[in-house]
């Protein structure tokens, strides 16, 4: 008899249990951040709020597509981190929903994102584009230190610089937006044809190049400083390059998914990534970028914006899907097929 009770006693307890991780609910994440800060955001949200998180590390360009694919019946609530511009072209395809969360202790460049597309997207990070080059290797093959974007052309740099595809990566879609408004549209592309002479690899993911010049498999990279500097603080050869043109920026972005299952967890996601203590956690992971919140506290090591040369980066326009369209098209016929050096 005694122990029947105990059994049953123990099954009710399960019974309660699961009930109770049912109620928490679950939230499928696609995050396009660097997976050790996907994976402090999904176990941090898990424990606050006992919501089960399945997220996935995707780049930016590719999330726009799975989005785009996935429309008809969304098997992702939130799309955490990435460059800014293609969530904006999601807001304005209707692919995503406004969260209607609170944005009055955010920088004014996160808010521009959320004005831009009617609240379906916010700013939670903000870092610029720079040049990486491994200080051993290019002193070993007797390089000079490149200092601007033009130095990027010179064929001394046969096969040494290494970049990833615009359209997969977030990061390098910054890039080929930043030369356009740098140079403008005709010059943009001739420059980033003739650096494309001398590029041995367009990966895939944004911050693949700078680690591969970290290891010493490329003497160059073009990326986020923030990836940069976080390589170089862990003790690679690294030197960053603000270069001397000026440069781009991108406003990392948090967006709901039109059509998402889990549209109160998701909502709930929303908050907690703009939360200042959250977002000061961070440093934890060498995430570098500057956080959206102005209670955030920015890590030392952030690579400060108002030190950078940066351009007036607009939004609205490269965050367009027409502009992407046509400039993709452009870097796929003539950058990507460039003869090698
Ligand atoms: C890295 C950076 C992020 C950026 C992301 C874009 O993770 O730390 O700041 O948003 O790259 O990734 P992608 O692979 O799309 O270039």
């Amino acid at each position: 008899m005694k122990k029947k009770i105990s059994v049953s006693t123990a099954l009710f307890g399960l019974a309660m249990f699961s009930q109770a991780a049912i109620a928490a609910g679950s939230l499928n994440v696609v995050c396009s951040a660097e997976q050790s800060w996907c994976d402090l955001m999904t176990t941090e949200f898990e424990k606050q709020t006992g919501i089960d998180v399945a997220m996935v590390r995707k780049s930016t360009g590719e999330t726009l597509a799975q989005v785009r694919a996935e429309s008809e019946n969304p098997k992702t609530d939130i799309w955490w981190g990435g460059t800014g511009d293609p969530h904006l072209i999601a807001a304005s395809e209707g692919l995503t929903q406004p969260s209607g969360v609170d944005t009055s202790d955010l920088l004014g460049w996160a808010v521009n994102m959320s004005n831009i597309s009617e609240g379906r997207t916010v700013g939670i990070y903000a870092g610029a584009l720079g040049i990486a080059y491994n200080s051993e290797l290019i002193k070993e093959k007797n390089l000079e230190a490149p200092a601007c974007w033009k130095d990027l052309t010179d064929v001394s740099y046969a096969g040494e610089i290494q970049v990833a595809n615009p359209n997969s990566s977030g990061t390098a879609y910054t890039e080929l937006a930043t030369f356009v408004q740098l140079f403008g549209e005709e010059e943009a592309i001739s420059l980033l044809t003739e650096i494309g002479k001398n590029v041995n690899q367009y990966t895939k993911s944004g911050s693949a190049p700078s680690k591969a010049a970290a290891r010493g498999e490329t003497s160059i990279s073009i990326g986020f400083m923030h990836d940069m500097v976080k390589l170089a603080s862990s003790g690679f050869p690294l030197e960053i390059v603000a270069p001397c043109e000026g440069t781009g920026y991108e406003v990392g972005a948090v967006s709901i998914i039109e059509g998402a299952k889990n549209l109160e967890s998701a909502k709930k996601w929303v908050e907690f990534s703009l939360d200042p203590a959250v977002q000061s956690r961070s440093v934890e992971v060498k995430a570098f970028q500057v956080p959206s919140n102005s209670k955030a506290t920015v890590a030392p090591e952030s690579p400060g914006l108002s030190s950078i040369k940066l351009i007036d980066y607009d939004f609205a326009t490269y965050g367009s899907s027409e502009t992407r369209q046509r400039l993709l098209a452009r870097w796929d016929t003539d950058v990507k097929n460039a003869e090698k050096n």
